[in-house]
């Protein structure tokens, strides 16, 4: 059942017609060039923008272009942007800037821009008056819209700019997608979030919560399984709080265990979660589950309960350390990540402190660290700052110091044991010629006969460092 949020069908049908009337101009012009058009679609940031780009890429293949990574022979280029950070909107703008002479040398590649960074006004300001090479700019909420939006800007040889929206969003269901090539996928089960911690620009640029209806979400994964991806993550800006926009009462939990009755020899993985709302029964139910990966992304940004409630986070530290031991006594083999933003406005050296407690504390597999970056219109941007750039640059590398001992520790335990990992692409060393991954998601360069990329494979672990588990295939 279609959510008052979806996108009417015959909305969506109008996209179609645009597809096609793309799709008729690229096989004309394919007749004088003798050459299908190429299109070049490049992401920067989250895995949410790498799913939004995967949907890109099908409109794009189904307009006939054949998607490149070569921007010097493109008759399209998209960046997809980020703007979770000041550094992923430089970069993104450096990208920009370069292909100044791209256009120079083809006028009639047509430069697109799209995602969260451009959502923002005054980017999209700048883009306008600063970036003249960009022929179409579309926000988040506009991305079912965009063969309509390029239509117009080839038609009418004119920019195009569209970061409209409400901020509930929509959610449009049946738009075509273009995988990557291997055995992982990415499956959007909501859009958008509610919570407004005041360092970040997503709720701002990406809207309010709103969730894809259950039997949608259940559909994509029986082709997912069916067409052959293997591991599978189900995607959202916090997962937890999926299905409280819905009246079908029910939450992730209870998608989760749904999901999990779709047959086939698949995992089933989830991100971003967050600790203000998962529970014991979110762990009972990960526990209880076959498909899914005993695997827990938990972001806990601070150690210091004054620093998280300055984030509005609405946690503690003794909360997240009591959901941690939870999920460890129901799964104790969890894998366990987090995101942590070192240098908030205020931190002081006893936060950190703290902070560096609870990574020692909980021992993690791996940590996402991240400088605290200001983004402009999010509370924490007026908040007053002290700590040197130095000082937040020391904590940082004590921080990444500090989880490497930890990880050094975790990694050595793996040494002889017995795992069943994903084959997903080539290894390090013609020793180790392929890489996987285990059901926690560790990267592992494995070796053997038979291994397969795509399949499941038992190894034995031979030797480990930091960054990489090493193994042999076991023989049946
Ligand atoms: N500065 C630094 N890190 C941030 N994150 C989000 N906003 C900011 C910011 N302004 C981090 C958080 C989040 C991850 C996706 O990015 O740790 O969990
Ligand atoms: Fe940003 Fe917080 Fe929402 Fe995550 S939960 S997207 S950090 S506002």
């Amino acid at each position: 059942m279609p959510t008052e949020r979806t996108v009417p069908e015959e909305l969506l049908r109008k996209q179609y017609e645009y597809i096609d009337l793309i799709a008729a101009r690229n096989a004309e012009a394919a007749k004088t060039s003798g050459r299908r058009p190429r299109a070049v679609a490049h992401t920067f940031g989250c895995q949410q923008n790498f799913a939004d780009t995967e949907r890109i890429a099908g409109m794009l293949s189904e307009m006939g272009y054949d998607l490149s990574d070569d921007v010097n022979d493109a008759e399209l280029i998209l960046y997809n942007t980020c703007a979770v950070r000041e550094h992923a909107e430089s970069r993104a703008l450096g990208n920009v800037g370069a292909l100044t002479h791209v256009k120079k040398a083809h006028p009639e590649t047509v430069i697109a821009l799209c995602g969260c960074m451009v959502q923002q006004k005054q980017v999209a300001e700048k883009v306008k008056k600063s970036y003249p090479h960009v022929d179409l700019v579309f926000g988040t909420h506009a991305l079912w819209r965009f063969p309509e939006l390029l239509f117009r800007t080839l038609a009418e040889n004119k920019r195009v700019f569209d970061i409209s929206g409400d901020e509930k969003g929509e959610i449009a269901e049946g738009l075509p997608v273009l995988r990557g090539k291997g055995a992982r996928a990415w499956l959007s089960i909501m859009y958008g979030c509610n919570n407004f911690c005041t360092y970040c620009i997503v709720p701002y640029v990406r809207g309010r919560e709103r969730s894809r209806c259950p039997d949608a979400i259940e559909k994509e994964l029986r082709e997912l399984v069916a067409a052959g991806y293997k591991d599978i993550t189900l995607l959202g800006q916090n997962v937890n709080s999926y299905g409280k926009d819905l009246d079908d009462q029910l939450d992730f939990s209870g998608l989760l265990r749904r999901l999990d009755a779709v047959e086939g020899d698949y995992l089933l993985r989830f991100m971003t979660s967050h600790p203000k709302d998962a529970s014991p029964r979110l762990f009972d139910t990960m526990a209880e589950c076959r498909h899914v990966a005993k695997q827990l992304h938990l972001p806990f940004q601070s150690g210091s309960d004054e620093i998280l409630a300055r984030m509005n986070r609405g946690y503690t530290a003794a909360h997240y350390c009591e959901l941690i031991a939870y999920a460890r006594e129901k799964m104790p083999d969890i894998t366990l990540s987090s995101d942590i933003i070192v240098g908030f406005p205020g931190e002081t050296e006893e936060d950190f402190q703290k902070t560096l407690s609870l990574v020692r504390g909980v021992g993690f597999d791996m940590l996402y660290t991240f400088l605290y970056s200001k983004r402009s219109g999010t509370p924490a941007a007026t908040y007053p700052d002290s700590a040197s750039k130095e000082e937040k640059q020391g904590r940082f590398d004590r921080l990444l110091n500090a989880q490497d001992e930890t990880v050094a520790g975790r990694q050595a335990a793996y040494l002889g044991k017995r795992l069943r990992v994903l084959v997903d692409g080539e290894g390090k060393s013609p020793e180790y010629p392929f890489a996987a991954r285990t059901e926690g998601g560790l990267l592992v360069c494995c070796a053997g006969d038979g291994l397969k990329t795509g399949e499941f494979a038992e190894v034995e672990i031979d030797k480990t460092t930091l960054r990489c588990l090493f193994a042999h295939k076991i023989k049946p």
